[in-house]
């Protein structure tokens, strides 16, 4: 069902438009008790005219003259409001706030459920649970906080209040490492570094979850990808400039620099991998690390994951040193024939499109199956003529029903797997005789989570997330076989993974 923002509003009985609720949610104030995310809207009186026009001219959304003719504010390095850039960019602005909208595809985009705000969690709608609707993803998180509350992605606009309100928070805590994706954080790690963006990075990484909550307000803003002065794309994230370096080391070139060394068509993937890409917190410091240092593939991170020993837990029910994979759409796009051919994620994600009496790049990030004339067809048709936006969903849908018919497959032969080590383990077999099941699971669970967290369902490399979910299938049937043969040998060498470290909790910044 479509339900934007303004059907929301009107549900709400609250006088509020697309540009004015997006406005009003891009600066919600860190951890502060809201009554209704979506009422407030006494904050961005710069979106006031564009609600208005809006109104009048839903396509058509430049400011009113008299603002027009003001000087805009500057924009500095220190500007991390995105209503201040959009003073001087009105139509990206406006582009950027929608994405407050939420709307389904049959796999993807988002719907939206309304719920009761309260003061402890004060959103109005929230996106679908995952975790409530699938008993397997549950089976296999046990013990692990994604058991406790897993939900379907939404627009760039919740980033901040999701990440605050998730049910993961209660379950453990967080570490302020969530910062560097889920808010604009390039101007706090500069604060906090004294200048120095790595040395601010390492020390909100290290916070407890509130502390850095509170030196951000905003999700992904203008300031995140854009360079200040020149508008030109930058990656602000070290993880990502730490990560591609050693990637790149892995293939032979040294100290690699992103912002000096890549191509544009690079840099407009570039800058969504500073956040849709695989990671882990490393240590007591709990460095923010995206794990490329053998490669971008499903199995050289499996590789390095076993090489440093690194578990995300213990599953609760088996005892298996067990791995969490987080939205790999950058490395799995890499793995795909459009990256082959030079597609970027903003070629599809953000296509040129005309709006407001500009031609601009989409700033309302989402699914491209709601955007198929821009998204696809600019492209699409220069090879094919008859080509239509129906015929190109209808082969978007296809290479999805069929992936989520194989991933259904891999998650029962997982949850295959998890009953039998339950049931071995109730019959009294101890953790030497069930080694070899547990490995097991941890890879097969890897894989499937792997494709099961990157929110293409398939279509970013379909071939590349079909492999995966068939040997995830093969480990998952192997670590069967293992516990009713203990003469078995696995196709993949068996890893010890030590226990987990003892990691000292995390200190508050004002008590040291
Ligand atoms: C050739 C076009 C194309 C390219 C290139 C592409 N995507 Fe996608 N992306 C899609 C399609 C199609 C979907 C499926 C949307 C759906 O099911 O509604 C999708 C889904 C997604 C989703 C989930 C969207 C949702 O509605 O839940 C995310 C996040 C995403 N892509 C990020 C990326 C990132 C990051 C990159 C680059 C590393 C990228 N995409 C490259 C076409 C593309
Ligand atoms: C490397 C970047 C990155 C880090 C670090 C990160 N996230 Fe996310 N998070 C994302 C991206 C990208 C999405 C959207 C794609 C998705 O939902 O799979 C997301 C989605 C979410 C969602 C919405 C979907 C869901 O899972 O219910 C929540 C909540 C969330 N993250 C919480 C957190 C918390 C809490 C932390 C810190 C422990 C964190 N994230 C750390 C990038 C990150
Ligand atoms: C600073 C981190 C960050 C960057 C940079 C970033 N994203 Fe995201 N993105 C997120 C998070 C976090 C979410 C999930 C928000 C939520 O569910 O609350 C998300 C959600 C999405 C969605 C889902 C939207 C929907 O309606 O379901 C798409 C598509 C997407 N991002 C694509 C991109 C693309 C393409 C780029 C690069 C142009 C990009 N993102 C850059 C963090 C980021
Ligand atoms: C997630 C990354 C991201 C964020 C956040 C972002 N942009 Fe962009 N922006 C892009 C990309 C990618 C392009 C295309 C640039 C290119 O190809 O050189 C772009 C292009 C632009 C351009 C050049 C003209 C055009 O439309 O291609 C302007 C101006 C701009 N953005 C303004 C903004 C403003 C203002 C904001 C905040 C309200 C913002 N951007 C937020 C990624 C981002
Ligand atoms: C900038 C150009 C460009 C854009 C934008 C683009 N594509 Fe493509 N697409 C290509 C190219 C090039 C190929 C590879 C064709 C070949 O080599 O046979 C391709 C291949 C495909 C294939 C075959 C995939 C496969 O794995 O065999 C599908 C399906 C497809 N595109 C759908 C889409 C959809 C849907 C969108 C929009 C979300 C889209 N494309 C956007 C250029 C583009």
């Amino acid at each position: 069902m479509r339900m934007s923002s303004r059907s929301y509003a009107a549900a709400l009985g609250a006088a509020a438009l697309t540009g004015l609720v997006g406005a009003a949610i891009l600066t919600l104030p860190a951890l502060s008790p809201l009554g209704d995310a979506f009422a407030q809207s006494d904050k961005p009186k710069a979106s006031k005219h564009r609600a208005k026009s809006t109104k009048a001219q839903p396509a058509k959304a430049q400011p009113a003259k008299a603002a027009a003719q003001e000087a805009p504010p500057p924009i500095t390095d220190d500007t991390d409001d995105p209503a201040v850039w959009g003073k001087t960019f009105p139509v990206h602005y406006e582009l950027y706030s929608k994405t407050v909208d939420m709307e389904r595809t049959k796999y993807g985009g988002s719907e939206a459920e309304p719920r009761t705000p309260t003061q402890a969690d004060p959103r109005s709608v929230v996106s679908k649970s995952k975790v409530e609707e699938d008993a397997g993803l549950k089976a296999m998180w046990q013990g692990y906080a994604f058991s406790a509350d897993f939900r379907e992605d939404r627009g760039h606009a919740y980033a901040n209040i999701d990440q605050q309100n998730t049910g993961r928070q209660t379950f453990a805590k967080q570490p302020g490492a969530c910062m560097n994706c889920h808010a604009s954080s390039y101007v706090a790690m500069k604060k906090q570094g004294d200048g120095d963006v790595t040395k601010g990075f390492e020390k909100m990484n290290a916070m407890p979850f509130p502390d850095a909550a509170k030196l951000v307000s905003h999700p992904v803003s203008c300031i995140d990808c854009h360079d200040t002065q020149t508008m030109a794309l930058r990656v602000t994230r070290p993880a990502l400039i730490e990560g591609l370096r050693a990637l790149k080391a892995s293939q032979g070139i040294q100290n690699y620099d992103v912002n000096k060394q890549a191509s544009n068509q690079e840099m407009r993937a570039y800058v969504c991998a500073q956040c849709h890409v695989e990671y882990y917190f490393k240590g007591a410091e709990r460095r923010l690390v995206f794990p490329w240092a053998k490669g971008l593939k499903v199995e050289n991170m499996q590789a390095l994951y076993d090489e440093i020993g690194f578990r995300d837990w213990t599953h609760k029910d088996t005892g298996a040193p067990a791995l969490k994979a987080q939205h790999p759409e950058f490395e799995m796009w890499s793995q795909g024939i459009h990256a082959r051919a030079g597609v970027t994620c903003s070629d599809c994600h953000m296509p040129m499109i005309k709006h407001g009496g500009q031609t601009v790049s989409d700033h309302w990030v989402r699914s491209p199956l709601l955007n198929i004339a821009n998204a696809c067809m600019g492209c699409h048709s220069k090879h094919d003529a008859k080509i239509t936006a129906k015929e190109l969903k209808d082969r978007v849908e296809a290479i999805q029903d069929r992936h989520w018919k194989l991933r259904e497959d891999a998650m029962q032969a997982l949850v295959g797997l998890i009953d039998d080590l339950k049931a071995a383990k109730a019959a009294g077999k101890g953790d030497a005789e069930l080694k070899t099941a547990q490995y097991m699971q941890r890879r097969a669970q890897f894989y499937l989570d792997f494709v099961e967290a990157e929110n293409s369902t398939g279509f970013h490399a379909p071939q590349e997330a079909a492999r995966i979910l068939g040997e995830s299938l093969n480990y998952a049937r192997q670590g069967q076989i293992a516990l009713r043969d203990a003469s078995f040998k696995p196709t993949v060498a068996v890893v010890d993974i030590p226990p987990p470290p003892a990691l000292p909790p995390l200190v508050s910044p004002a008590a040291k």
